[in-house]
């Protein structure tokens, strides 16, 4: 039987719950860590509540009745699960499709554990295909797309304000062969808040959703 892509998002996100133990969770931010949000509602029983990478992601677990926390109350967080635009066997990921790469970076930072959700269509052998997601200060964003360009990209403007209040330039054609090294590259250049290579800190447990079912890939 075929399966949508919205399909297996929701086969996806189901199959997280089983990692849902108690404590506060990690939520991150796009159509997948929807569907995830859906799914544990029905399990807000177990837990106190929730941190989310977004305002939006917050807005959605309020609506279901999860207490939404401040990330400063926070000592510990044993899960972290969101969605990623692409990722390798490596468990590096390609993300901020949604325009929140900076909170879900800091959020995961937090968690002991990062489960990435994804559709097959999201797993790839290199990173790049996707445009690279870089969020920058307001006033450095033409600077920062000359230092892009160098890198061998094309940097373009995405029409959008990050709930920090910057910009986002979104790099295409890149092929990101070491992605810890380009992540660390980038963050470098003046300006940048961040970028959407999540490869220093890599996903633990990869939960990726098949036309044969859900997959548990681990490093
Ligand atoms: C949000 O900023 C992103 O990092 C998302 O995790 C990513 O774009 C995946 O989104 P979907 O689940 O909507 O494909």
């Amino acid at each position: 039987m075929a399966f949508t892509q919205d399909e297996l998002k929701q086969q996806v996100a189901k199959a997280a719950i089983e990692y849902v133990k108690s404590g506060i969770i990690g939520v991150g931010t796009g159509s997948t860590a929807n569907y995830f949000i859906d799914e544990l509602a029905k399990v807000k029983h177990k837990i106190d509540g929730a941190v989310a990478s977004s305002e939006a992601s917050a807005d959605r677990l309020r609506k279901h009745g999860i207490e939404v926390f401040d990330l400063n109350s926070v000592n510990s967080m044993d899960i972290y699960v969101d969605g990623a635009d692409e990722i390798t066997e490596h468990m590096h990921m390609l993300k901020g499709g949604g325009g929140a790469l900076t909170r879900e970076k800091i959020v995961a930072a937090v968690a002991k554990t990062f489960i990435c959700i994804c559709d097959e269509t999201k797993y790839v052998p290199v990173l790049g295909k996707f445009p690279l997601p870089v969020e920058v200060l307001p006033m450095a964003k033409s600077y920062v797309a000359r230092e892009l360009t160098k890198l061998g990209g094309q940097p373009q403007l995405r029409n959008f304000t990050t709930d920090n209040g910057n910009v986002i330039l979104d790099v295409h054609g890149l092929v990101i062969k070491d992605p810890i090294a380009m992540e660390a590259t980038i963050n470098q250049m003046v300006g940048v808040v961040t970028n959407g290579l999540f490869a220093a800190r890599p996903a633990n447990i990869l939960l990726l959703a098949t036309k044969d079912g859900v997959k548990t890939i681990t490093k």
